[in-house]
């Protein structure tokens, strides 16, 4: 089936392209901005699943950006919609397939550490599963990768410190980096949950990601995440949290979150 998707995308863009973005609840705004944009419903590609999740519109557009050839997945799977971790970084086995080995995941996600707020692009430096699933899980296939990946560089340190070169040229400053904790979902957290989970390290928290950094990761590819901070997590401030709050805070960053990763493309893929 690997093969057929493979085969199913190539067949329609053409060529490979240099970089992959998986874009986040309310951080679709990207497709946009996509220079003789092509888009291939999930729908049609053989192997593919259907994305169910709100602010997640199940297709993938490819064209230019910033002049590179980008290939953008708007619309992703989460193992709280009910898939196995597996069938969720499937899509991330079919890019390297293709012959792509940049990978940039993209994330709407509260904030933990008090000095964030909402509207923050964060580059997430490194990831606690508390997912408890693990898409590796079952008999490995060799030619894929190894049975016990190592995980010490998932996400590039080299790529963010490239990255924050030129962001920092540009913008005049630098993105900040934290560690960025995975839940299952879809229920928010707890104000217990939050205060557990500062504690032992995490700086924001999503119930996506996990799971494509871990297969990307088995597959060698270099990865960066960026989380845009839509709501600080539970307990910090005297609100209840909604999903409503998070797509809007991803709609009203989405031009600096355009310029961002605009930017991030231009000088390092
Ligand atoms: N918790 C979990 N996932 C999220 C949050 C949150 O506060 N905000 C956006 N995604």
């Amino acid at each position: 089936m690997l093969q057929k998707s493979t085969d199913y995308i190539l067949s329609k863009i053409g060529e490979v392209p240099d970089v992959v973005i998986v874009l986040g609840s309310g951080l679709s705004k990207l497709v946009d901005e996509v220079e003789k944009g092509r888009r291939i419903p999930y729908s049609k590609i053989p192997g593919f699943l259907s994305s169910t999740a709100p602010g997640h519109a199940g297709e993938l557009i490819f064209g230019r950006l910033s002049g590179k050839k980008v290939l953008l997945m708007s619309g992703r799977f989460h193992t709280y919609e009910g898939y196995p971790a597996a069938d969720v970084g499937y899509p991330i086995r079919v890019f390297k397939k293709m012959g792509i080995n940049r990978l940039i995941l993209t994330n709407a996600a509260g904030g933990i550490r008090t000095s964030f707020k909402a509207g923050d692009l964060v580059f997430i430096s490194d990831v606690i599963n508390f997912s408890f699933r693990n898409p590796l899980r079952g008999p490995n296939d060799e030619s894929q990768g190894p049975r016990f990946p190592d995980m010490s560089n998932s996400l590039s340190k080299v790529w963010i410190r490239n990255a924050n070169r030129a962001i920092e040229e540009k913008f005049g400053k630098p993105l900040e980096t934290g560690t960025y904790i995975s839940v299952l979902g879809p229920s928010y957290e707890t104000p217990a949950e939050i205060r557990m989970f500062r504690k032992i390290g995490a700086d924001m928290i999503g119930m996506s990601t996990i799971h494509e950094v871990i297969v990307a990761n088995h597959l060698k590819m270099e990865v960066m995440g960026i989380s845009c901070i839509t709501n600080m997590a539970a307990g910090i401030l005297n609100q209840p949290l909604s999903e409503k709050e998070v797509l809007e805070a991803g709609r009203k960053v989405s031009k600096r979150f355009i310029s961002i990763v605009k930017t991030i493309v231009d000088k390092t893929c």
